[in-house]
């Protein structure tokens, strides 16, 4: 049986994609920067352009996954870093508009995404915390329960140092992750980019969602 296609666009290395192919797609990514570890084919471009190629029919793939870049929209943007807010590209919109008039199954990542779908790594006994909304464009499914914390994320917080089974997957130093402990953390083990590893989606959280997505697309 041919395995269905999902474009994983703003793919990054593919934290996303790999999940996805886990849950039994085959995966084609696209990134404006060159991601020579994504797991998969990988085209280097521009995501609203191949997902206007898409709404064309000159691109065929049977579902799409897209997480726009979120800096333009992210806590630290909209509070501490307001004034940085006009150097960021904000593409969801767009990506949002332009992946419904597909009319494919789709999944959006990001904080502004309607969290039809929340996921968070203690879902799946991960060690990051790392909640993130998934958006379902042109399907649906049951939203899942958020499970209790086992304690804190690992760190200094305003002066304080915690202790915890959680580390900060992002940034540096005051006891934020190191390389291969994100790695170990969000079962990533094909790139060891700190800027990949900061930016990625557990793979775990895709496969669930890619279970779901094709059991819809087997009905
Ligand atoms: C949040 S990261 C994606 C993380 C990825 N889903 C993962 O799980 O590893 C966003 C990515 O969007 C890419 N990007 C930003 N603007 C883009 C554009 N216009 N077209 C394609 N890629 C873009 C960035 O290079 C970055 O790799």
């Amino acid at each position: 049986m041919n395995r269905p296609l999902i474009a994983d666009v703003y793919c990054c290395a593919g934290g996303a994609g790999r999940g996805y192919g886990d849950a039994g797609f085959d995966v084609f990514g696209v990134d404006k920067v060159d991601r020579s570890r994504y797991p998969y084919r990988f085209a280097q471009g521009d995501a609203l352009e191949f997902l206007r190629r898409v709404v064309a029919g000159d691109i065929v793939v049977d579902a799409v996954h897209a997480s726009p870049p979120c800096q333009a929209r992210c806590a630290m943007t909209l509070g501490t870093n307001k004034h940085l807010a006009p150097n960021y590209d904000d593409l969801y919109d767009e990506t949002r508009e332009l992946m419904q008039a597909a009319g494919l199954p789709g999944v959006i990542e990001n904080p502004s995404a309607r969290p039809d779908v929340v996921l968070c790594g203690e879902m799946f006994g991960l060690g990051v915390l790392r909640h993130r909304n998934f958006e379902l464009v042109n399907w649906s499914t049951a939203k899942p329960k958020h499970v209790k914390h086992r304690g804190r994320v690992r760190g200094y917080r305003h002066g304080q140092w915690f202790d915890g089974p959680y580390i900060a997957a992002y940034g540096k130093g005051g006891g934020k992750g190191t390389v291969q402990e994100m790695q170990t953390a969000m079962g990533i083990d094909w790139t060891d980019v700190h800027e990949e590893l900061t930016e990625a989606i557990p793979p775990a959280y895709t496969r669930y969602i890619g279970e779901r997505l094709m059991a819809h697309l087997n009905t």
